[in-house]
């Protein structure tokens, strides 16, 4: 196993990735930032140095379980203080298992920024995987507002609620075009540019005649996205690291912090290039389409296709969503069989709800406040009374609670307790999807769990019932997956071993629901983490902690 090391500069710089100038947030004067590449069982370590002058920052490393090293898991208030202007913090973890995933800014909702990039880790020298392929490629998919991130978290914070509304633009790798004339942003002179030569659209070349494995990843601050090319077929065979048995689709559904390889022929007409195109699901959402060039090489890179962009499915075709859900298998000989039965079983409704005048997202009416001496750090070092001591609520009141209309109380409360585990146990989640506070809607949430892939032992529609539902959990070739959506009006099954010691986030992976509190942290096995780096002290009650 090899070192690979990082020195990273992350600072604001304005850019046009859809022709719209705005401050974004670069790593090495790139957004999305460099593709961290290893292999099995390497150590990364990554220098971050941050010059974003007055805004502090964290990068959590997604998909990555931080065995061993829970406290560079990157998640500012869980496992460390934020880190400072002009501050230098290095992250050290290993690689442990091959696949695809992510890293981006954990603090704030800075991500959506811009903050963000993919790591690619390769089998060790000599094994193969369990499927062929010529070329390697990664896409990462995203959407784009206009206005800062700062006005965005004031709006949702602010009693006088200001919703972040729908994104402007979907991004392909970064790029997107928005028509200046058309666009519904307020066009200030100079502001939206067709002709800036820096808004393009992404392109990428394919040779004809071969098999590409494309690594399709997205971290969306709120859209749920299929993805397709025009006149190919996608066979997925990765999702969030690990291999599926294969599966042949049109569209990708991909959900925010969900990574996917897929392969693709290029056995098309060679004379011309195709659409990439993504377009939002589950929303009925006004941002236009993402476009990117399917580039068979030699046409000529920006050459547009000859034909309309396809269009995907309809955003409210909530079957077909479901459908590839329940497509998800474990590779065969490639499963590993989760536990015949779980210790502890835990219901978390996902609402949303008032709190105090503000608007807010919850589990079972309690939404998250984040306290201001980092969990990893109060458990292990006992400073118990920089949290609430009361346990969160583990369900709801499941005889008489309707899931499929408005509440008409919608009050709930907020609370920083986290849920502590059992050190080796079994954990089942179940994710119970409500209306919102909005008549006849209830959104898709996708839940991401640091420290842990979970096996998804099953999906359903309405009501989670505790005492048949489970017979029919997948127990033979569930999925594990670090991200999972949870679907309208339903709900999701998971089990995970509670074997990795530290303090780990389990959130929607929605940037403004997860600002807005639906978040829920899990503890198990303190007492055997080791010696916490001094590096992520200096907030909250751990300032003594840090040495000088
Ligand atoms: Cu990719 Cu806690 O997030
Ligand atoms: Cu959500």
């Amino acid at each position: 196993a090899r070192i690979r090391h990082y020195k990273w500069e992350i600072k604001y710089e304005y850019r046009s990735p859809d022709c719209y100038k705005k401050l974004v947030i670069t790593i090495n004067g790139r957004t999305p930032g460099p593709t961290i590449f290893a292999q099995q069982n390497d150590t990364v370590i990554v220098e971050v140095k941050n010059n974003l002058l007055t805004e502090n920052t964290a990068i959590h490393w997604h998909g990555i379980r931080q065995i061993g090293t829970p406290w560079f898991d990157g998640t500012e208030g869980v496992t460390q203080c934020p880190v400072l202007p002009g501050d230098t913090f290095v992250y050290k973890f290993v690689v442990d298992r091959p696949g695809t995933y992510l890293y981006h800014a954990h603090y704030g909702m800075q991500r959506e920024a811009g903050l963000y990039g993919s790591i690619r880790v390769a089998l060790p020298d000599g094994k193969s995987e369990p499927f062929a392929y010529d070329y390697d490629r990664s896409i990462i998919l995203n959407d784009w507002y206009h206005k800062s991130t700062y006005e965005q978290a004031a709006g949702l914070s602010s009693i006088d609620f200001q919703w972040v509304d729908e994104p402007q633009s979907l991004l392909i790798h970064g790029k997107g075009r928005l028509n200046c004339s058309t666009a519904n942003s307020p066009l200030k002179a100079g502001v939206c540019n067709n002709t800036n030569p820096e808004c393009s659209l992404y392109s990428m070349t394919v040779v004809p005649g071969k098999t590409y494995r494309l690594r399709i990843s997205s971290l969306t601050a709120l859209s749920a996205l299929s993805f397709q090319i025009e006149g190919h077929n996608m066979s997925v065979v990765e999702a969030d690291g690990h291999y599926v048995e294969p599966f042949v689709v049109k569209n990708l559904f991909i959900y925010s912090g969900e990574t996917y390889s897929v392969l693709v022929k290029t056995d098309r007409d060679p004379s011309r290039n195709y659409w990439a195109t993504t377009n939002v699901v589950s929303r009925n959402s006004t941002t236009p389409p993402g476009l990117a060039i399917f580039n068979y090489y030699p046409n000529h890179p920006r050459r547009s296709p000859p034909t309309i962009p396809p269009s995907g499915p309809l955003w409210n075709d909530v079957d077909s969503r479901f459908n590839q859900s329940l497509a998800i298998k474990a590779r065969k000989g490639h499963m590993h069989s989760p536990p015949a039965t779980s210790d502890r079983v835990i219901v978390l409704l996902n609402t949303q709800n008032v709190v105090n005048g503000t608007r807010r997202w919850s589990v079972n009416d309690v939404s998250f406040n984040l306290p201001h001496t980092p969990y990893l750090i109060a458990l292990k070092e006992n400073l118990l009374h920089t949290f609430s001591q009361t346990p969160p609520p583990e369900g709801y009141d499941f005889v008489n609670y309707n899931i499929s209309v408005k509440q008409e109380d919608s009050n709930g409360t907020t609370s920083d307790a986290i849920y502590r585990l059992q050190f080796n146990s079994t954990v089942d989640i179940i994710l119970q999807n409500a209306n919102s506070m909005v008549s006849d809607v209830s959104e898709t949430h996708p839940w991401h769990l640091h420290g842990h892939d979970f096996w998804v032992l099953g999906y359903g529609r309405g009501k989670f019932d505790r005492i048949n539902d489970p017979k029919k959990y997948n127990l033979v070739d569930p999925i594990m997956k670090n991200t999972v959506p949870v679907h309208p009006y339903g709900w999701t099954a998971l089990r995970f071993k509670a074997d990795n010691p530290g303090v780990w986030a389990f959130h929607c992976h929605i940037e403004s629901h997860f600002f807005m509190g639906m978040r829920v942290a899990f503890e198990e096995g303190i007492e055997r983490v080791g010696k916490l780096p001094s590096s992520i002290m200096g907030c909250g009650e751990t300032k003594h902690f840090r040495k000088p």
